[in-house]
């Protein structure tokens, strides 16, 4: 099966998870947080390399601060829990994002598990929160200037590979496949850079009702797919952004 190396996944539904059984919203964040359990076990299980998961927006501090506080409430106690499970199957923590802007509690847990499992080659795991595509642009943006009033970097030196270098996680491979959950078909800001060539897939499913094998019909989807990045018939790889010869 040719896998997606990368794959992103924008957990959305939650709140109307929850509405739809006359619950609270936070019931349905904590019925999200077993489902990242399950998904994270999955994707390792297929083979995934990366796995992104979209937790917490930059747009999402505009929520109620009741809402905002239970979720930081539910990641604190998922980073505790699950620390000791990423040790055991191999798993590296990671975290791109404002993360500066998250509670100093729940940072520090979080840099904590991302220290410790930093070794962990079995798969990548990394959280966005407090995360923004065009924030993230902005934040590198910000840095290549800061580089160039050194004098460190000329403004003709910027470049694509450049810009990505100054992105959150350069090292991070583009995602290959974006899953939204919930039906809508948008992107709502996840990964704007790294997202140009990725392959999107939606379901109408809630995020907490996303199963494994929710997760291996998207997977087989994308075998479907032929990927062309601008070319005129299928590419196996992402042509590389070296300048043309
Ligand atoms: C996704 O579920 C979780 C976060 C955005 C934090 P939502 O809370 O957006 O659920 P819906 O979209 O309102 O159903
Ligand atoms: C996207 O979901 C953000 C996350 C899943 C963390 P939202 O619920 O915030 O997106 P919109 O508002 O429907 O676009
Ligand atoms: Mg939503």
């Amino acid at each position: 099966m040719r896998l997606p190396e990368h794959v992103g996944i924008i957990m959305d539904g939650n709140g109307r998870w929850a509405t739809s059984r006359g619950l609270p919203r936070v019931l349905g964040h904590r019925a999200g947080a077993e489902a990242v359990r399950r998904i994270v076990e999955a994707s390792r299980e297929a083979g995934v390399r990366y796995l992104t998961l979209y937790a917490f927006s930059w747009e999402n501090w505009d929520r109620p601060s009741q809402e905002i506080q239970e979720l930081m409430g539910l990641l604190d106690e998922f980073i505790q829990r699950e620390l000791e499970r990423l040790l055991a199957n191999r798993i590296q923590l990671r975290v791109i994002g404002r993360i500066h802007e998250l509670p100093t509690g729940v940072l520090a847990n979080l840099r904590s598990a991302a220290a410790q499992t930093a070794a962990n080659d079995g798969m990548t795991l990394t959280l966005a929160l407090s995360y923004g595509g065009r924030q993230e642009i902005v934040d590198a943006a910000r840095r290549l200037a800061e580089q160039v009033q050194q004098g460190l970097l000329q403004p003709d030196q910027i470049d694509e590979e450049r810009l990505r270098q100054a992105l959150y996680a350069p090292d991070l491979p583009d995602p290959d496949l974006i899953i939204r959950t919930s039906g809508e078909q948008r992107l709502s800001n996840f990964l704007l850079w790294q997202s140009s060539y990725a392959e999107l897939y939606v379901t109408p499913k809630f995020w907490p009702d996303f199963t494994k094998d929710d997760l291996v019909e998207a997977l087989v989807e994308f075998e479907r797919r032929e990927r062309r990045f601008g070319r005129t018939s299928a590419v196996s790889a992402a042509p590389s952004s070296t300048p043309r010869g």
